[in-house]
């Protein structure tokens, strides 16, 4: 099979280098220049555990290459895998599908006919069927197969995520010319190594595909933030939540993953996708209000957070020094977006406290995004020094291995606020701490 895949970011260079993997002929289109060299000389714009072995082994191979022409890419394709951004549009809470629609006219004018068109972008339902109204409309002298196949992958295991997926969800346009049927084909063919390993395919209809991505996140969105209230109510009744998470979680119908409280959800995935589907749902008089609550609780649940800092200060942060370990929105990743240490270190920085932070990867891209104040160090006893308080904000493994004497030494207070639970409540205490986590006692 050969591939084109229009975008190399998160999702179009993980999906384009796995499906090499598979065996296809992919070609990845990146329109940004400097993202494009750098991708030709096989330097990774993101930090992802084991993406650049994949791509490299796959560039050596000859199954994978990278473009800004998106004609050439296409030119005898089986299909064309659309993986361009969908930011939130200012204003309404809709997901921004500029770059879709640019990009299906794009292919539209170079394509052949029975060319497939796929999107794989997380997009509002309904947007295949605007791809395809929009292909006929370019090129009524052709004829289109359009699917949705929407990705599940998470930042940080994005290549084991993609390789051995839980499931694959393929909606197929059935009012297309043979009634879907070569799309089918091209796609099953495409995900063929993952029969082997028993992976099961969802193969329904495009409107289904696209609401079935939403649903997942957002029920995935509800969870954390169910477990995050239960923390607190935890802490307030003298509960474990850890233990009411697993006692839950063993209960096979609910299950124990997704279950870990903590300074509430961000990334490039779950705020958007919230808040896209309850857009979604509005406009078509059916609203989600059990997404609405979880997308005000975990946004109120930040605020929230920032106190917890606070109040130890004795209520002031004015000229305190704030020690912060981990910035991105989950390890094993160097993304920021929407991550919670955004809106607590601003409003830390805001409230007079001195920020010294450090992230094992984050730090390039917070600087864009956090108040200049903040001051960044080269490690976690560095964050640490003089510091009134010292804040867990993601749970990087190298911070749980650091003895405890040594960051009671560098610090000026002793207060500790574990937002990810990562280091044991006794054995802080012991260490001299005065220790706060999420729904421990
Ligand atoms: C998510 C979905 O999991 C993935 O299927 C989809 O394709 C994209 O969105 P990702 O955003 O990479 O993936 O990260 P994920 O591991 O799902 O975590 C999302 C957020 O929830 C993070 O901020 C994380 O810290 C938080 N989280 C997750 C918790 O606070 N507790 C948990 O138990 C799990």
């Amino acid at each position: 099979m050969r591939i084109a895949m229009i975008g190399g970011g998160y999702v179009g260079l993980v999906s384009g280098a796995c499906f090499a993997e598979f065996g296809s002929d992919v070609a990845i289109v990146e329109t940004d220049p400097a993202k494009l060299s750098a991708l030709r000389a096989g330097e990774i714009p993101i930090y992802e555990p084991g993406l650049d072995a994949v791509v490299a082994q796959n560039i050596e191979g000859g199954r994978l290459s990278f473009g800004d022409d998106i004609a050439a890419a296409i030119h005898d394709a089986d299909a064309v895998f659309i993986a361009v951004g969908t930011p939130t549009r200012r204003g309404d809470g809709h997901a921004d599908l500029t770059y879709v629609y640019e990009a299906t006219r794009q292919i539209a004018r170079a394509a052949r006919s029975g060319l497939l068109v796929v999107t794989k972008s997380t997009v509002p339902v309904g947007t295949g069927r605007e791809v395809a109204r929009i292909l006929a409309e370019e090129r009524p002298e052709l004829s289109f197969s359009v699917a949705s196949n929407p990705e599940f992958l998470r930042e940080g295991s994005a290549i084991q995520d993609f390789l051995r997926p839980d499931r694959v969800i393929i909606g197929i346009d059935r009012r297309g010319p043979d009634g879907g049927e070569r799309a089918e084909r091209v796609m099953r063919e495409l995900y063929r190594p993952l029969y082997l390993i028993e992976t099961p395919v969802v193969m329904t209809g495009l409107e289904t595909a696209e609401l079935t991505k939403y649903a997942a996140n957002a029920f995935l969105a509800m969870k954390v933030t169910f477990i995050n209230e239960m923390a607190d109510l935890c802490e307030k009744l003298g509960a474990d939540v850890h233990d009411v998470a697993r006692g839950m979680g063993l209960d096979q119908r609910i299950g124990r993953r997704f279950l870990h409280p903590g300074p509430g959800f961000g990334g490039s995935c779950f705020p958007k996708d919230t808040r896209a589907l309850t857009a979604i749902a509005q406009d078509a008089g059916a609203p989600t209000r059990l997404i609405e609550t979880t997308v005000a609780i975990n946004e109120a649940r930040k605020e929230a957070m920032a106190e917890r800092i606070i109040a130890p200060l004795g209520g002031s942060a004015a000229g305190k020094v704030v020690g912060v370990l981990g910035l991105t929105f989950k390890p094993e990743t160097d993304d920021m977006r929407e991550a919670s240490s955004l809106p607590i270190i601003a409003r830390l920085v805001r409230e007079g406290a001195v920020v010294r932070v450090f992230d094992p990867q984050g730090m390039q891209a917070a600087r864009a995004l956090l108040p200049a104040e903040v001051v960044y160090v080269e490690d976690a006893l560095a964050a640490a020094e003089g510091a009134d308080i010292l804040v867990v904000l993601t749970e990087w493994n190298v911070f749980r291995a650091i003895a405890p004497e040594r960051l009671r030494a560098a610090m000026r207070g002793r207060a500790i606020a574990d937002l990810r639970n990562i280091w044991n409540p006794e054995a802080m205490r012991e260490a001299g701490f005065e220790y706060q986590s999420i729904g421990r006692p």
